[in-house]
């Protein structure tokens, strides 16, 4: 939710902090703040509203703070509102510490109890602000005893040089992980401290923090994003890890202190993915980047053969086999990708398959084993919801697989195996290449489990493999000719609600366009199944009502078809305004769409991957019509770090 950057080098701190909160501010917007080490103080500078506010603060201040070690915060409010006081960095009551956090410290309220009764003033609403009280009091008992020195190699507390700067750091690091101990919840940290100029330090838990390592210098963010313009050289942090970032590196503790080997990665992808390339908002340029990303999803998975290779799982072809039953955890938009893959693993595996909103998972106690197969499906591998759903299946012993977007993230780590989706990075808060790569890869899994399971034959294997390898140019053409859903959703601006319509695989597409049209143009929208509508909804459908149809395809299936078809006549009856997604040749349609949109015909558990694009398009452009930011909707983060 938050987004976090801390730097240490020999750059400008400040302009490194500034520049990693601008791509860092999908994560949060309601304020931002940076504090910088400066010839033994701490300059320190927070503003409610968008990074924007805290930039133009800085321009009018006379002095901008010079200095090589600092943090930067951009944040989505949880305790206390957005105002310029609730912003981080929060600092205790000498000023000498600089806290940033990302995630909720659930015993907040008891430990600033006791800090108060201690006498620390504490002077904002949140959370994190004990943060910076309890580490300054954990300090002074450090700084009184020997102990922490002793451990840094002996140096004296107070001795001149570099070892007493050693002994320094190290003492603030203890501290630190003291402090850590008694926190409950999730949190990732890092503070710096105005008399230990050469170290910030960091810590996790259920939250990201990665490391950049670059010559001479070192960064800690919630996201490579943050640093990638540096080095492309980053550590991942475990869980309930210590960082303490130098200048000369990294070294990585647990919270009782014991030293961790940190995993290093490259990241693969380069500063101008992160970039806007050319369009006015992310949104718009990911979702001209789907082909493309489609493409990367499956490369290398589908073999010369037509086998299905997951390259990167750590269950053995046995343990697939083994499977009885298949439930899908994930969240939001994920979640609608999970919808989609339950049609194709039932149909294909005829194995049970259950798709189950994080949040709501492990609290019904879902009943599960061994042999059952949890996929987690999150584009950011944060989702604390669909965390919290994995561990819950790893405790009842089933076997967990990951789908995810973000290498080195959370949820991979904490799964038997991983399939990346490989879109590269997504900033625009609303979720669209990254779903198609989340479909895909929901629809390898599909095929490798009826493939190792001989449920399937070889041949049909790859005739599915032919026709998925086909399916990144039809999302090409697709998106090619969407101008028309553009234009008619320029002229819906006005409309008080939309609803979406679809049958079998289309109805999880109606559900994804109905929420990309609420996150983005902050409208009423529904997705239902098209034939629940005359058990209730259809009472919504007053005269001009738009309505949008994914229609399903009229081969094959012709008995869905010629139902939707009557769904369609149903709500035109009632005076809605219909808008029919249907496939190139569908002529039955065209007496009952007021507007259609046209997509290319595809296999049927394959066609989310071109009707969810007009969706995204009508969103998007809606929205923009009536004067909004797609890339940073109201009340919004792009990665859920609370439950
Ligand atoms: C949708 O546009 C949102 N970005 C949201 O629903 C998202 O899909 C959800 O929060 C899950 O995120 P994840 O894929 O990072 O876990």
């Amino acid at each position: 939710m938050c987004g976090i950057i801390g730097y240490i080098g020999g750059q400008p701190a400040l302009e490194v902090a500034l520049a990693g909160l601008r791509r860092l501010e999908y994560r949060g917007y309601d304020s931002a703040g940076v504090a910088v080490v400066v010839d033994g103080g701490l300059r320190t500078l927070r503003r409610a509203g968008k990074l924007a506010n805290l930039e133009k603060a800085l321009a009018e201040s006379e002095t901008s703070p010079q200095g090589t070690v600092g943090i930067g915060h951009t944040r989505w409010a949880t305790h206390g509102g957005p105002t310029d006081g609730n912003a981080h960095p929060h600092t205790d009551c000498t000023g000498a510490i600089a806290v940033i956090h990302n995630g909720i410290i659930e015993n907040f309220a008891s430990l600033r109890a006791g800090l108060e009764r201690d006498g620390h003033e504490l002077v904002s609403e949140t959370d994190t602000e004990v943060v910076a009280h309890l580490l300054e009091d954990e300090l002074a008992t450090v700084n009184a005893s020997d102990g922490p020195a002793a451990a840094a190699g002996g140096a004296g507390a107070a001795g001149p040089g570099e070892e007493a700067a050693a002994a320094g750091a190290s003492r603030l690091t203890e501290a630190f992980r003291r402090v850590c101990r008694r926190l409950e919840g999730a949190f990732t940290l890092v503070v710096v401290h105005r008399d230990h100029p050469d170290v910030v330090v960091g810590a996790r838990r259920n939250s990201p923090l990665v490391v950049g390592v670059g010559a001479g210098e070192a960064f800690l963010a919630s996201d490579v994003a943050a640093f990638i313009a540096h080095t492309r050289s980053a550590v991942e942090i475990g869980q309930d890890q210590i960082v303490e970032a130098r200048r000369d590196g990294v070294t990585i503790t647990d919270f009782a202190g014991n030293q961790v080997e940190g995993r290093p990665y490259h990241v693969g992808w380069d500063a101008s993915a992160a970039e806007k390339g050319g369009h006015p908002y992310f949104m718009l340029k990911e979702i001209s980047e789907q082909p493309a990303a489609l493409a990367d999803t499956l490369r290398g998975r589908l073999s010369g053969d037509a086998e299905i290779v997951l390259d990167e799982e750590r269950l053995s072809a046995q343990d697939f086999r083994d499977v009885d039953k298949v439930f899908i955890v994930a969240c939001g938009t994920a979640y609608h990708a999970g919808l989609i893959a339950k049609y194709a693993i039932e149909h294909w595996t005829r194995l049970p398959c259950e798709v189950e909103m994080a949040s709501e998972f492990r609290y019904r106690d879902p009943v599960l084993d061994r042999s059952t197969l949890v996929i987690a499906i999150s584009q950011s591998g944060e989702t604390l919801d669909t965390l919290m759903a994995v561990k819950h299946a790893r405790e009842q012993k089933a076997r967990v697989l990951a789908i995810c977007n973000t290498n080195g993230s959370t949820i991979p780590r904490e799964s038997d195996a991983v399939l990346y989706t490989r879109c590269g990075p997504e900033v625009g808060v609303a979720s669209t290449k990254t779903f198609l790569g989340q479909v895909a890869a929901c629809l390898l899994v599909g095929l490798y489990l009826a493939q190792v399971r001989g449920v399937l034959y070889g041949d049909e294997v790859a005739r599915y493999v032919e026709k998925l390898q086909a399916m990144p140019a039809l999302v090409g053409e697709t998106l090619a000719t969407i101008e028309p859903m553009r234009a008619l959703a320029r002229t819906l601006a006005d409309a008080r609600a939309v609803l979406f319509l679809g049958r079998h695989v289309g109805y999880p597409v109606a559900l994804e366009g109905a929420l990309k049209l609420k996150e983005l143009a902050y409208m009423h929208a529904e997705g239902f199944p098209a034939g629940e509508l005359k058990h209730g909804p259809i009472a919504l459908v007053e005269q001009g009502l738009p309505v949008v149809i994914v229609a399903p395809s009229p081969r094959g299936r012709s008995h869905l078809h010629s139902k939707i078809v009557s769904n369609i006549q149903e709500v035109r009856a009632r005076g809605a305004r219909t808008i029919v997604i249907a496939e190139e040749g569908d002529t039955v349609v065209e007496p009952y769409a007021e507007h259609l949109i046209r997509v290319p015909a595809t296999p049927t558990l394959f066609a989310p991957l071109v009707t969810t694009l007009p969706l995204q398009v009508f969103a998007c452009e809606l929205a923009l019509a009536r004067g909004l930011d797609v890339d940073q909707p109201r009340n919004l983060a792009k990665s859920v770090t609370v439950e």
